[in-house]
C-alpha cells in the first residue's frame, strides 16, 4: 500500500486538478480564485479542497431530479462548497446554506449573486437555524444536507438534517477523520475530535437510520444515504 506523505497528497491534489479541473464555464474562475479573494476580504483558508467540491457536486447531481435538487449546507464560509453544491443541484435546484459569522455570509452572498445559483444565506447558528428550515420545507423535503461547521455539533446538526431528509437523501460530513489532527489521536486528546469520533460511530451503525461510508481523502468525508 502507497504511504501517503505530505508531497504526495500535494502532487495527488495538483494531478486532480488538471484532470478534474473545471467543466468549462465561467464559474470555474470564479471557484478558481474564490479562496484568495476570501483570504484577502480576511477570511480564514479552510474550503473543502477542489477535489471534495468536485465530489459534492457529483453527489448532489446524483441525488437531483430534473427539476432540481434540494439541498442545505451548515457552514457557509465564503460559499466555495456551497458553489460546487449549487453547480450539481441543477439550475433548477435549491441551496439553502448556514453561515454564523456576519463577515463570511456577507462575502458569500456577493459570491452567489455574481455565480447567478439560486442560493439562499441564513444568517445564524445551525442548530438555531436548523429547526426553522425543518418547519419551513417540512420533513423529507431534501435531497442532501452537507455539514461543515462546529464538529462537536455534527450529530446535533444530524438529527435535523435525518428529518429533512427524503428516503434516499444524502448527509455528507466533512472532516470526520479530523482536521488538523488525525481520527487516530487518543480518545480525550481533543474534545471535537471525540464528538467526530462519536459521530462517526453513530453514523456507522444500524441505529442511525443511514447506509454510511467514510471517503478516506486527508480529512475525511463522511457520506450517508437516508433509509
Ligand atoms: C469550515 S468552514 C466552512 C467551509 C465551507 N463549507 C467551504 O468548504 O467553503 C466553517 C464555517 O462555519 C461557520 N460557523 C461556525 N459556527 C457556526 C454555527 N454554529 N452555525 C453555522 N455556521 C457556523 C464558520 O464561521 C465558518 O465560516
Amino acid at each position: 500500500m502507497t504511504s501517503m506523505t505530505p508531497d504526495r497528497w500535494a502532487a495527488t491534489a495538483t494531478y486532480l486538478g488538471e484532470v478534474f479541473g473545471g467543466l468549462g464555464e465561467p464559474l470555474d474562475d470564479q471557484l478558481a480564485t474564490l479562496m484568495d479573494r476570501g483570504a484577502a476580504a480576511g477570511l480564514p483558508r479552510i474550503a473543502v479542497s477542489a477535489d471534495v467540491g468536485r465530489l459534492l457536486m457529483v453527489l448532489a447531481s446524483l441525488v437531483s431530479g430534473p427539476g432540481g435538487g434540494r439541498a442545505v449546507e451548515v457552514g457557509t464560509l465564503g460559499g466555495y462548497s456551497g458553489l460546487w453544491i449549487a453547480r450539481g443541484l441543477g439550475t433548477g435546484g435549491r441551496l439553502t446554506t448556514i453561515e454564523a459569522e456576519p463577515k463570511h455570509a456577507a462575502f458569500a452572498r456577493a459570491e452567489f449573486q455574481r455565480a447567478g445559483r439560486r442560493v439562499e444565506l441564513r444568517e445564524g447558528k445551525g442548530l438555531e437555524v436548523l429547526p426553522r428550515l425543518l418547519e419551513e420545507l417540512g420533513p423529507a423535503s431534501c435531497d442532501m444536507v452537507f455539514l461543515d461547521a462546529i464538529k462537536s455539533e455534527y450529530r446535533a446538526y444530524a438529527e435535523h438534517a435525518a428529518r429533512l431528509l427524503r428516503p434516499g437523501g444524502l448527509l455528507v460530513a466533512d472532516n470526520c477523520l479530523g482536521s488538523h489532527w488525525w481520527i487516530t489521536d487518543p480518545a480525550g486528546a481533543d474534545p471535537a475530535r471525540d464528538a467526530v469520533d462519536a459521530f462517526n460511530r453513530w453514523l456507522g451503525s444500524p441505529a442511525s437510520g443511514f447506509l454510511a461510508c467514510c471517503v478516506a481523502n486527508r480529512e475525511g468525508l463522511a457520506v450517508a444515504r437516508r433509509l
